[in-house]
């Protein structure tokens, strides 16, 4: 099997779990392009982290559902789940430990595994089960990737008019990050190669947040949160580096940067960050 691409003999008739095996088969393929493209380790360890925090959220919308629906093979359902689980996160331990030793050959027969064993084989299973539950289908649909935490834990961010752009001249470390916004609920997202291009977008379309990348062909990250500053536009600047951030910070001192995230960035830590930087009635 190729590249992780969704085809209708995988639809369960379930619209959440159909939207999330949707999501989960566009990381797969995601990591597997990084690896093919020998993508720096900071772009592949946020795919992979991505990845591993998305199939833990899936199966426990899945578990939520299989509660709600008296599903009678639940529990040798959930062990399948913590042994998928196990292996990626196994996967990303082994990977922040010694990059090369996670292979292309390896992402793409678990790929086959999730696909044609697990989503074909054991959760077509449950369909019948929970098909037309529509009261259970609600509960496990409404739990949210990410919610705003505290006092707002369980639901997920009024983060419909927001608007996040972002400037990274890497096409994965663009694509990786729209999907983690996508989760998270975002749906106002713009996205460019050039950091030149984001200002003139800037200019054009005021954004809440614009999440940079730090080095770029036409300017770093300090220049560029520089020149977004100059512009007034109240858009809060995100440095996203693959160096560390203290040297980070060093280097953009007076630049007007509201955040930094060193790479690899986790999709909770990225949309915790989002949350963190806008007022209380926006997150
Ligand atoms: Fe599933
Ligand atoms: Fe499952």
């Amino acid at each position: 099997m190729g590249h992780g691409k969704w085809t209708p003999e995988l639809e369960i008739g379930i619209p959440f779990v159909d939207a999330d095996h949707k999501v989960l088969v566009g990381l797969l393929d995601q990591t597997e392009t990084c690896i093919e493209q020998n993508e720096e380790t900071g772009l592949l360890g946020s795919v992979l982290s991505a990845l591993a925090e998305y199939v833990s959220y899936h199966f426990a919308r899945e578990e939520k559902l299989f509660e709600g629906c008296g599903y009678a093979a639940a529990d040798f359902h959930i062990k399948i789940h913590r042994d998928l689980e196990t292996e990626v996160l196994d996967l990303c331990r082994r990977f922040k430990d010694d990059p090369q030793s996670v292979e292309a050959d390896e992402v793409r027969d678990f790929l086959h595994d999730w696909l044609v064993e697990h989503i074909v084989g054991h959760d077509f299973a449950f369909r019948s089960a929970c098909i037309g539950n529509e009261e259970a289908i609600a509960v496990a649909a409404a739990m949210p990737f990410f919610s705003g935490g505290g006092d707002k834990a369980g639901t997920t961010p009024k983060w419909g008019s927001l608007r996040v752009l972002v400037v990274d001249d890497n096409p994965n470390m663009l694509n990786i990050i729209k999907t983690i916004l996508t989760i998270g609920g975002i749906g106002n997202i713009e996205l460019t190669e050039s950091a030149a291009e984001g200002l003139a977008l800037l200019a054009r379309r005021p954004a809440d947040v614009v999440l940079c990348d730090w080095v770029m062909d036409d300017m770093n990250g300090a220049e560029f949160a520089r020149h977004a500053t100059e512009m007034e536009t109240g858009a809060k600047v995100v440095l996203l580096s693959g160096h560390s951030i203290d040297v980070v910070r060093q280097r953009s001192a007076g630049a007007g940067i509201a955040g930094y995230l060193e790479k690899p960035i986790t999709a909770t830590g990225l949309l915790e960050m989002i949350a963190g930087l806008l007022p209380p009635d926006r997150s």
